[in-house]
């Protein structure tokens, strides 16, 4: 989720004239509302019905950025791109700030046309990227339950499905329960300072430090943690850092990610190489157009790696 461009961002609760509202001290500027029951604008909710998948790849996008849906479709999206494995994709989105409008119609094609578009009723912004996610938890608790694993991503990132499939999930195997894997951040903590981008307010996270988790680029859960993450974070105060937060819901429910292998998931930018990118999951910083001028080399026999 990190260096994405924020659409134009609304003026918080605090910085209106104190006169304008009435206090409101149980929610922060940067919490939006929750629990509360935001509508599905677009769903499938019968895309799962027939077969349980074996992995559920959920990828926020903004209403936006059809180009950017159309390139994942293509690439590493691609549902078809591990021979016998089933993978569900489907995007995540909101409603554009200022344009809902008018991309109300354009989304409602795309979504005619490729089916995988999942949209809610609330602000697509920066601080609620927290609903984005918790939306593919709720869509995968009540229409996927079966699902062996769940995987969200960013847009901005070079995926490997091929190898998250065959080195972590081994399909050959029962599924893992209670699993979450991706890059593992410990011991961070929040950034007070209002100066960050990423900054988080005291009253909305008093600890001064989070419990484990996996880097919002992309993460992987077990279809069974997807549903509990869901329910426990309707009981607890919201945080606008998504991936911090499914690590605070693990926390809640007495459970923690597992690491993954070195050097699998890589937050920052690493040179394309066919050899290397085979043998890992997720590189950040590569934006869909590189990817899908990089993909037929990548797919391609061309080159043979070293064993
Ligand atoms: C997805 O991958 C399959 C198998 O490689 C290929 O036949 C198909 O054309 C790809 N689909 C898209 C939309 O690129
Ligand atoms: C999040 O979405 C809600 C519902 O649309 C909206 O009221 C709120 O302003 C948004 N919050 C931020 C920080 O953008
Ligand atoms: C926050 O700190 C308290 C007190 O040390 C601890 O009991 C609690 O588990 C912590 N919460 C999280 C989410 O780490
Ligand atoms: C395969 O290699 C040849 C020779 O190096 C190159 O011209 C061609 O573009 C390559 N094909 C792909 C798909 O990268």
């Amino acid at each position: 989720a990190r260096p994405s461009p924020s659409p134009p961002r609304q003026p918080y609760d605090d910085e209106v004239p104190a006169t304008a509202k009435p206090p409101r001290p149980s929610r922060q500027p940067l919490q939006p509302p929750y629990p509360y029951p935001y509508r599905f604008l677009l769903n499938e909710p019968h895309k799962c019905r027939e077969r349980a998948p074996f992995l559920v790849l959920l990828v926020a996008t903004e209403p936006a950025d059809t180009a950017g849906r159309a390139a994942i479709r293509q690439t590493w999206g691609n549902e078809s791109s591990v021979p016998g494995v089933s993978i569900l994709r489907l995007f995540l989105t909101g409603v554009h700030p200022v344009f809902g409008a008018p991309l109300r119609r354009v989304l409602e094609e795309e979504s005619a046309l490729h089916r995988d578009i999942l949209q809610q009723d609330f602000l697509d912004t920066y601080n609620n990227l927290t609903l984005k996610t918790l939306m593919g938890m709720e869509w995968v608790s009540r229409h996927c339950p079966g699902a062996a694993y769940v995987v969200k991503a960013d847009r901005d990132v070079f995926l490997n499905l091929a190898y998250l499939v065959g080195r972590l999930l081994q399909p050959q195997l029962p599924p893992k329960r209670d699993f979450m894997t991706g890059y593992v951040y410990r011991d961070t903590g929040p950034l007070r300072s209002k100066a960050y981008k990423w900054y988080v307010p005291r009253q909305v996270y008093p600890n001064d430090t989070y419990p484990p988790y996996c880097g919002g680029p992309a993460y992987v859960l077990s279809g069974d943690l997807a549903a509990k993450v869901y329910a426990v974070a309707q009981t607890l105060p919201l945080l606008n850092m998504e991936d911090s937060f499914v690590g605070i819901c693990l926390h809640a429910l007495g459970l923690s990610v597992t690491s993954s292998p070195w050097g699998v998931f890589n937050m920052h930018r690493l040179p394309y190489d066919k050899c290397k990118f085979s043998r890992l999951v997720m590189v950040h910083h590569y934006q869909p157009e590189e990817v899908l001028s990089l993909w037929p080399h990548f797919q391609g026999a061309n080159v043979t790696c070293p064993p």
